[in-house]
């Protein structure tokens, strides 16, 4: 599953946004990574057997993305964020697209991503980049996170499992 380590630019509504693999010596986004997990016991756990890529301009990161090995031929974003004043724009997009890249060139067959029953913005956009509803885990929210999570006003209680198809 390793098949990474590529860093391409490309340009985005006039900035010039890089796409690489954060290296071992580069600090860990966490900031990032607790706006799409509220859980840093879970974060560091996948991250452990996870590749972190970022979205950045050269100076600061502006997005993740963690992709999780969940069997030889698919593999799980477990985390993607933006930084919140820079939502909106295109990058959650890039991010997503050049994961799509990337695993299109290996021999990676499916990409698995799961979001909550509340998530309405990220069910469109996992949609409108071909993803597709497989199903539902039932509960989760209740039964992995020690507190109520609430998002667009409704209590997130099962996750809704999407795939791609590569
Ligand atoms: N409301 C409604 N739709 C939204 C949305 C919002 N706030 N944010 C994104 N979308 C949908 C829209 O369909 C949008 O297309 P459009 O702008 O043409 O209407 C599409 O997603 C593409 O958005 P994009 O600009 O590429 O996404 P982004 O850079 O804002 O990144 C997230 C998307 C989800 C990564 C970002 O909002 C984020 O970091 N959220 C907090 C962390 C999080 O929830 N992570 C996902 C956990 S499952």
């Amino acid at each position: 599953m390793y098949y990474l380590g590529v860093s391409y630019s490309m340009a985005v509504e006039n900035k010039n946004i890089l796409f690489k693999k954060l290296e071992s010596k580069d600090a860990i986004p966490f900031d990032l990574l607790l706006l799409a997990d509220p859980s840093i016991d879970l974060i560091a756990e996948y991250l452990k057997v996870s590749e972190l890529f970022v979205a950045t301009d050269g100076q600061e990161i502006l997005g993740v993305i963690v992709l999780f090995p969940l069997t030889g031929e698919t593999i799980e974003i477990k985390n993607i964020a933006v930084r919140t004043k820079l939502q909106r724009q295109g990058i959650g997009s890039i991010l997503i697209n050049n994961a799509i890249r990337l695993a299109s060139q290996s021999k990676i067959k499916n990409i698995f991503i799961g979001t909550a029953d509340t998530s309405i913005a990220q069910l469109s956009l996992y949609q409108k980049l071909g993803f597709r509803i497989s199903g539902i885990k039932e509960d989760f929210f209740l039964t992995n996170y020690d507190r109520p999570i609430y998002e667009n006003g409704i209590q997130a209680k099962h996750m809704v499992t999407l795939i791609k198809t590569l």
